[in-house]
């Protein structure tokens, strides 16, 4: 499964305009799906929120340059061994980020759009999990259950 690139730019400027709903919500779902990662995020949540959306956006502009965002995920997986986050989070994250964007973009939402999401966000969490795996061996932490 591949992306349409033109169908993210488009749908990610369609929410866009909700602002910091877009986040709240989006932690929201998260954390009342899955309680159990609520203790991760303990530091700053407005800040975080910001940032979170900040990286999707810096994604979603470079997305037709494999190069570049290859290296924005390599390296936002190294980072994320620190915060305890573990390759197996990121199916709840990819649920709630879906829901989200579902929500927000109401009936301008299509099965297209849907489909270029999951195969973006399978991009995502193969790149930064592949950072993350071989970042936590470099420090003897486990970065998977396996
Ligand atoms: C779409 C994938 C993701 C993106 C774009 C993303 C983005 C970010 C960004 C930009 C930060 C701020 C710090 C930094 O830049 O290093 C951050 C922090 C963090 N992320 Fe992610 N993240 C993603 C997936 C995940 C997943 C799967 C987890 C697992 C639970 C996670 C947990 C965390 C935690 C715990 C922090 C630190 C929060 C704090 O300081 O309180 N992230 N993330």
């Amino acid at each position: 499964m591949t992306f349409d690139p033109t169908l993210i730019a488009s749908s990610f400027a369609a929410v866009e305009p909700h602002g910091v709903k877009i986040t709240k919500y989006f932690y929201e779902h998260l954390f009342d799906n899955n309680p159990g990662v609520r203790p991760l995020f303990a530091r700053h949540m407005e800040e975080q929120e910001d940032r979170l959306w900040n990286a999707l956006g810096g994604l979603v502009a470079n997305v037709e340059d494999t190069e570049s965002v290859t290296r924005i995920l390599r390296s936002l997986g190294t980072r994320h061994v620190g915060y305890g986050a573990l390759p197996e989070h990121f199916p709840a994250v990819g649920a709630s980020l879906l829901a989200t964007l579902r929500h927000f973009a109401g009936e301008a939402w299509t099965p297209q759009i849907e489909e270029s999401w999951t195969a973006l966000y399978g991009v995502i969490t193969a790149t930064m999990s592949e950072a993350m795996t071989e970042a936590a061996v470099g420090t003897g932490r486990a970065a998977n259950s396996d």
